[in-house]
C-alpha cells in the first residue's frame, strides 16, 4: 500500500533511546518499519526500549556520547544509517548567579559538542547514506522562548539549532537532509527531574494554549515525518512541536 510516511528498508540511529523522547522515537520507528539502531547509557533502561521494538533487525550500543571513544564505538559498530535521530540531551535549572564551570560543561558537552562530534564521526566514516536524514531534537528554549534558569539549557540548544542550519547547507551536495524538531514541554524523566514543584508544573501548564504539556510519542511521530521520503524536499528547518506555546 502507497505510504510515503512509511520507514520500510530503512536503517535508523537514535541517541537517548532509553529514555523519554528517544525512546518513544526507536518505537515508532521500529512501528514504522525500520530497523533501529539504539544507543544511551542506562543498559537496563536500554534493554526495555530493545524489548518493545516491533520488527526485527535491531541493535543496541550502550555508550556515553561525551566520550570519544564511546562516538568512535557507536560509528565502528553501526551499518550504513538511513537516517539518525540525535535525541540525547540533559536539562539544567539553575539562576545564572549559580552557575560554576561544571554546569556549562556538561550541559554544552553533551546537548552541542556531542552532537556535532557524533554527526562528523559517522560522515567520516561513511556510515551516513546519500539522501539519508538527520534529525536533532533541541527546544523552544533554544529558540526565543526564555524562562528563568534556563541560560544555559536555551543558549546549548540555540547553539545547536544553529548548527544543524549550518549542517543542511554542507551536506546538501550529498542529498543528506538535517532538521531540528523544537519541543516545548514534554512529560518524559527530563521534566520529572527538574527541580519544578508539581504547582509550578501545574501553572507552567496553563500557559500553554492547548491546555497540556506534550507526549514524548507526538515529539516522535514528527521525527519520522522528517525520517521519511514525505519530507525529502526539507532542509535546514526548524519544526516546533509546543501546543502553541511560543505564541503567547
Ligand atoms: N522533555 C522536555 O520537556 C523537552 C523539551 C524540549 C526538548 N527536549 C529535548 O529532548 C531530548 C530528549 O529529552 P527527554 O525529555 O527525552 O529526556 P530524558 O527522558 O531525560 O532522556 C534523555 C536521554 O539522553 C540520554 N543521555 C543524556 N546524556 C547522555 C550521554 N552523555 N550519553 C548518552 N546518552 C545520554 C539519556 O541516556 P541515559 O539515561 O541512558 O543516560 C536519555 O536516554 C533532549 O535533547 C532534550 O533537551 C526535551
Amino acid at each position: 500500500m502507497y505510504n510515503p510516511f512509511a520507514l520500510i528498508g530503512k536503517t535508523i540511529l537514535v541517541t537517548g533511546a532509553s529514555s523519554g523522547i528517544g525512546k518513544a522515537c526507536a518505537i515508532e520507528c521500529s512501528k514504522m518499519g525500520a530497523r533501529v539502531v539504539i544507543t544511551g547509557r542506562n543498559e537496563e533502561r536500554l534493554l526495555s526500549t530493545f524489548e518493545q521494538l516491533e520488527g526485527q533487525g535491531h541493535a543496541s550500543i550502550s555508550a556515553d556520547i561525551c566520550q570519544q571513544n564511546d562516538i568512535e564505538q557507536i560509528t565502528a559498530t553501526t551499518e550504513e544509517l538511513d537516517g539518525v535521530v540525535f535525541a540525547a540531551g540533559v536539562s539544567k535549572l539553575k539562576p545564572i548567579m549559580a552557575l560554576n564551570e561544571m554546569d556549562l560543561q556538561t550541559v554544552f558537552s553533551t546537548n552541542y559538542f556531542a552532537q556535532a562530534l557524533l554527526t562528523k564521526s559517522l560522515l567520516k566514516a561513511k556510515k551516513i547514506r546519500q539522501g539519508a536524514s538527520l534529525v536533532y531534537i533541541s527546544s523552544i528554549s533554544g529558540n526565543g522562548n526564555t524562562a528563568t534558569g534556563l541560560s544555559v539549557y536555551g543558549s546549548s540548544k540555540s547553539a545547536l539549532t544553529s548548527y544543524v542550519r549550518y549542517a543542511a547547507l554542507e551536506l546538501s551536495g550529498k542529498q543528506i537532509r538535517c532538521n531540528t524538531i523544537l519541543p516545548g514541554r514534554i512529560n518524559t524523566d527530563l521534566l520529572q527531574n527538574s527541580t519544578m514543584s508539581d504547582e509550578q508544573i501545574q501553572k507552567d501548564m496553563e500557559r500553554y494554549p492547548l491546555k497540556r504539556y506534550g507526549e514524548p510519542e507526538e515529539v516522535a511521530q514528527t521525527a519520522v515525518f522528517l525520517l521519511s521520503d514525505a519530507a525529502k524536499w526539507i532542509t535546514g528547518t526548524e519544526i516546533k512541536i509546543d501546543g502553541g506555546r511560543t505564541l503567547v
